[in-house]
C-alpha cells in the first residue's frame, strides 16, 4: 500500500493558477516533475525561486557555505510577531551568537539528564489515551501535540502540562496555529517589514503567549537568585554565557528563545509521532514488531533508548515519508550559479525534504514504507547524501538529538499499550506550520493484550 500522498501539479501551469494553489496547500500546487528534477526555476511577479534536490546543491548550501545562503526574510516573516528576531529567524553574527549560548543545552550527557522528563510525559500520554482506546475513531493529531507540549514543558519549566501557565501557554499557540497561516502572502510581496500583513488575531495571541513566557521567566529569574531553581533547559540558557563575550541572553531575547524551544520543539515532535502512528496502524507487521522491542527492552532508563531499534527505524522512515519541516527556504546573500544557471543576489532558494526524501532518481521505492531500507545499501547511501529531516549543516536543529531520543520511547511506549488501527478516511498531507492532515489522523485504539 502506497501511504497518502497529495496530488502535485501535472506539468507547467500560469503562475497565478500558482499562486493561488500555493496559498491553499503549497504541496499539492507543485509539479510532478520535482520528484525527479535535481533543480527547478519558478519566476512569478515578485519572485524569483529555485527548488533544489541535487544533493550536491543541498551540501553546497547547508554544508559547505551556509553562511553565503541566509534564511529567507520571507519564510520568516510569519513568525515575527511569536518569535521575534530568535534563532529560528536571524542570520549572521546575532544568530552565531545565539548558537554560541544554546548548543551546550543540547550536548550528549544534557541528554540524559533529559530522559526523566520525556518518560513522564510518555507515561501520562499513555494514561490520558485511556478512556479514549475502546475501538472509536480518534483524531490521534492534538493527542500527539499534547504529549509533545508536556515533554518540552517538563524540560524548559519542569512542570507538567497541566500547570495553570504551561495549559494557558498550551491553549494559546494552539490558536495561534489557527490564526498564523504558513505562508504570509504580506511576505511574498516586496513590503517593507512595517507593512506586512498579519491578522490581529495572529498578533493578539503572540502577544498573549509572549506575556506568559515572560511569567514564566520572572519567576524563574527569582528561583535562580534565591538558589532554588532546577537544573532544566530554561535554568540552562538563562545561566550561560556567550563564551566569547561572557554575556548571558538578555529578557526580551529569552522570550524569543523559549518561544521558539516551545513551537520548534513540540510541533515538529508532534507531526512526526502521529504520522508515525498512522503508518504503524496501517502496517500490522511493522506494529507487532516495535510493541514486542518494546515489551523486552522499554524501562525508566536511559539506556533503553539505544535498544529500541525497530522504534527508531520506524520514526526515521515516518519522517522521510513524512517530513514535519517539509520546506525551508534560504536566498542567495550574492550573485551565484548554481548548476550553471544564474541565481542572483537575492533569489529564493526553496530546499524541500519533502521532495529529496522521495526523490525517484534516489531512493529505492520512495514512496513505500519500509523502516527496513535503512539496513540496505541504498538506504545507508541516501541516509547521509538524501535525508534532512533536521536540515544539515551548521544551521542544523540543535534539537535533533533530543528528538531522536523522545520521538522512538513515546512511539514504542504508545504501541507498547496499544493495538492501532487505521480510521475510515486516509489523511491527506497539508503543509502547516509543520506538516499535518487536512482533517486531522484518524485511528481506532484498543488496549494491547500483553500490555506493558
Ligand atoms: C522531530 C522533531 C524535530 C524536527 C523534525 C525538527 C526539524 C528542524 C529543522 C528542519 C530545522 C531547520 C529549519 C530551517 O532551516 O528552516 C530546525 C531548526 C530548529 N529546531 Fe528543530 N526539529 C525537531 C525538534 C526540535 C526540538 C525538540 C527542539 C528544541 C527543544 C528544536 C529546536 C530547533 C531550533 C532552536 C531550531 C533553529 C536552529 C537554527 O536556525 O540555528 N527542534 N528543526
Amino acid at each position: 500500500m502506497i501511504p497518502p500522498k497529495p496530488p502535485s501539479r501535472q506539468g507547467k501551469g500560469s503562475v497565478w493558477r500558482f499562486l493561488r494553489d500555493f496559498r491553499r496547500d503549497i504541496l499539492s500546487a507543485q509539479s510532478d516533475r520535482l520528484y525527479r528534477a535535481w533543480m527547478a526555476e519558478f519566476r512569478g511577479p515578485f519572485i524569483h525561486s529555485f527548488v533544489c534536490n541535487d544533493p550536491e546543491l543541498v551540501d553546497l548550501i547547508l554544508r559547505k557555505r551556509p553562511m553565503d545562503f541566509p534564511k529567507s526574510p520571507r519564510m520568516a516573516a510569519g513568525l515575527e510577531p511569536l518569535l521575534g528576531n530568535s534563532v529560528f529567524i536571524s542570520n549572521g553574527e546575532t544568530w552565531r551568537r545565539q548558537r554560541r549560548i544554546i548548543d551546550p543545552a543540547f550536548e550528549g550527557g544534557r541528554l540524559r539528564e533529559s530522559f526523566p522528563a520525556i518518560w513522564e510525559a510518555a507515561m501520562a500520554g499513555v494514561a490520558r489515551l485511556a478512556p479514549l482506546a475502546d475501538g472509536s475513531e480518534i483524531d490521534v493529531e492534538p493527542q500527539t501535540s499534547h504529549i509533545a507540549a508536556d515533554v518540552i514543558f517538563r524540560t524548559l519549566f519542569s512542570l507538567p502540562i497541566e500547570d495553570d501557565t504551561a495549559a494557558r501557554v498550551f491553549a494559546a499557540f494552539g490558536e495561534h496555529q489557527d490564526a498564523q497561516p504558513m505562508v504570509n502572502l504580506g511576505a511574498l510581496l516586496p513590503l517593507p517589514r512595517w507593512l506586512r500583513l498579519h491578522s490581529r488575531k495572529t498578533r493578539r495571541t503572540a502577544t498573549r503567549i509572549r506575556g506568559l513566557i515572560r511569567t514564566l521567566l520572572t519567576e524563574r529569574r527569582k528561583a535562580l537568585a534565591e538558589g532554588t531553581a532546577p537544573d532544566d533547559l530554561a535554568s540552562k540558557i538563562m545561566r550561560t554565557p556567550d563564551p566569547q563575550t561572557g554575556q548571558t541572553f538578555s529578557d526580551a531575547e529569552l522570550i524569543d528563545e523559549v518561544a521558539t524551544f516551545f513551537l520548534a520543539g513540540h510541533e515538529t515532535s508532534a507531526s512526526a509521532l502521529a504520522w508515525a502512528l498512522y503508518l504503524l496502524s496501517t502496517c500490522p507487521e511493522w506494529q507487532e514488531r516495535v510493541a514486542r522491542e518494546a515489551q523486552s527492552e522499554l524501562r525508566p532508563e536511559f539506556a533503553c533508548v539505544r535498544r529500541l531499534e525497530t522504534a527508531r527505524a520506524v520514526f526515521r522512515e515516518a519522517m522521510r515519508l513524512y517530513p514535519p519541516v517539509a520546506m525551508t527556504v534560504r536566498q542567495c546573500g550574492k550573485n551565484e550559479t548554481l548548476r550553471d544557471r544564474r541565481a542572483p543576489k537575492g533569489t529564493q532558494l526553496v530546499l524541500s525534504p519533502w521532495h529529496i526524501h522521495r526523490h525517484e532518481r534516489l531512493w529505492d521505492n520512495p514512496d513505500i514504507f519500509d523502516p527496513g531500507r535503512w539496513e540496505t545499501e541504498n538506504g545507508k547511501a541516501c541516509a547521509s547524501t538524501a535525508y534532512i529531516p533536521f536540515s544539515a549543516g551548521s544551521r542544523a536543529c540543535p534539537g535533533a538529538g533530543f528528538a531522536m531520543i523522545e520521538g522512538p520511547l513515546i512511539l514504542a511506549t504508545i504501541i507498547s499499550a496499544y493495538q492501532i488501527e487505521p480510521g475510515i478516511k486516509p489523511p491527506e498531507p497539508i503543509m502547516r506550520l509543520t506538516l499535518r492532515s487536512r482533517s486531522g489522523i484518524r485511528l481506532r485504539l484498543r488496549p494491547r493484550k500483553m500490555g506493558i
